[in-house]
């Protein structure tokens, strides 16, 4: 085992939400995924995380959301250090103060669950090489994306920024289900790089039936192995897509991936739906402003009611005037967050306040 050093150190890092196009969904072991997936970061959707380390004989946490503490969080951290425990051994020998705080509002029902596990992630993996012997002090994205997967799958794609696959997919050797990797920048048009993401909020109530509940009901799906060749076949035809920069495909593929996630949910065993009349509603009235209006826009969704649009950045101006017409009347609130491809994570000051 790595040998480590006892010593008080501290780590902040800044890391953002992910929106999947082609879905994980299912997993086996330790998080790894059924089936390979492809996402983009987000810009705006971040969450700030810094953790503190002090030797104690009595290792622990507390933590901390946006100032104030959270038991309810709780239980999922303490998994989530068990199942890493044997990567950061620094972890038997310190007591942890984690503190957190999210950019994108409370119960909006944007999933947290990627920014947070990675931020935790890439915290966890700089103190664990600020507290071992070796010289190398570098982010190893690696490790990070490692981790965060073990506390949350999709987490594991949003230690980088831009387009990035989890999963062992043959069209790349160096894929993996244990971690994700970077598309590079050759692979991607520069539309998508710049890829506009605005998401309505339909309905920001909590979930009926959470994620991790909808992954189990995978492993005896009727659909299962079908679930698994499509998504395998859709990673490839997605990569081509990016490349060459086809936005009528990428609608065809994104809908279609987004529209089998909600029909794997409703072929389940027990059966069940996360949609509202209202995300119908808007699909329907992109799909027909698509069709009749000739407006390059497209959507996909997560586990969830909510809409997330697709557009390229040089339609935005239409393209806004348009969903403030059409689509904000069907949001609780009329909200609407505004987003797009970002640059991933980054490494904050230890001073620097969390909600800045
Ligand atoms: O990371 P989890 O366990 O919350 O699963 C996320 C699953 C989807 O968001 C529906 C799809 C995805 O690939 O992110």
């Amino acid at each position: 085992m790595t040998k480590h050093k006892q010593i008080s150190a501290t780590a902040s890092w800044e890391s953002p939400s992910n929106l999947a196009i082609v879905k994980y969904w299912g997993k086996h072991g330790l998080q790894e995924p059924l089936n390979p997936s492809i996402s983009f970061s987000l810009a705006a959707a971040v969450t700030r995380t810094r953790v503190s380390t002090r030797p104690s004989d009595q290792p622990g946490f507390s933590f901390r959301l946006n100032g104030a503490e959270k038991a309810g969080f709780n239980e999922k951290i303490a998994t989530f250090l068990e199942r890493i425990h044997s990567h950061l051994p620094f972890l038997q020998h310190h007591f942890l103060q984690i503190d957190s705080c999210n950019t994108f509002p409370h119960s909006s029902g944007i999933a947290s669950s990627a920014s947070s596990m990675s931020a935790l992630a890439l915290c966890l993996t700089q103190l664990h090489l600020l507290h071992s012997d070796k010289e190398e002090t570098a982010m190893d994205s690696v490790l990070a994306s490692t981790l965060a997967r073990m506390g949350s799958g999709s987490a594991a794609r949003s230690v980088y920024g831009g387009w990035t696959l989890w999963g062992r997919y043959p069209g790349k050797k160096e894929s993996s289900d244990m971690y994700a990797l970077p598309l590079e920048e050759a692979e991607i048009d520069p539309d998508f790089r710049s890829l506009h993401n605005s998401i309505l909020l339909i309905d920001p109530g909590q979930k009926a039936v959470s994620s991790t509940a909808g992954h189990a009901l995978m492993n005896h799906h009727p659909y299962r192995e079908a679930r698994i060749e499509q998504a395998q076949k859709n990673t490839e035809r997605l990569l081509a897509i990016l490349k060459a920069g086809e936005w009528d495909d990428f609608f065809e593929l994104a809908e279609n991936e987004a529209l089998s996630l909600h029909g794997l949910m409703m072929s389940s065993t027990p059966s069940y739906t996360l949609l509202h009349p209202n995300s119908l509603e808007a699909i329907h009235r992109i799909r027909r402003a698509r069709r009749e209006h000739g407006l390059t826009i497209g959507f996909s969704m997560d586990a969830g009611p909510n809409i997330h649009l697709l557009y390229p950045a040089r339609e935005n101006e239409k393209i806004k005037t348009w969903m403030q017409e059409e689509l904000q009347p069907l949001c609780a609130d009329k909200a609407i967050l505004h987003d797009q491809v970002g640059t991933g994570p980054r490494a904050l000051t230890s001073n620097q306040a969390l909600d800045e």
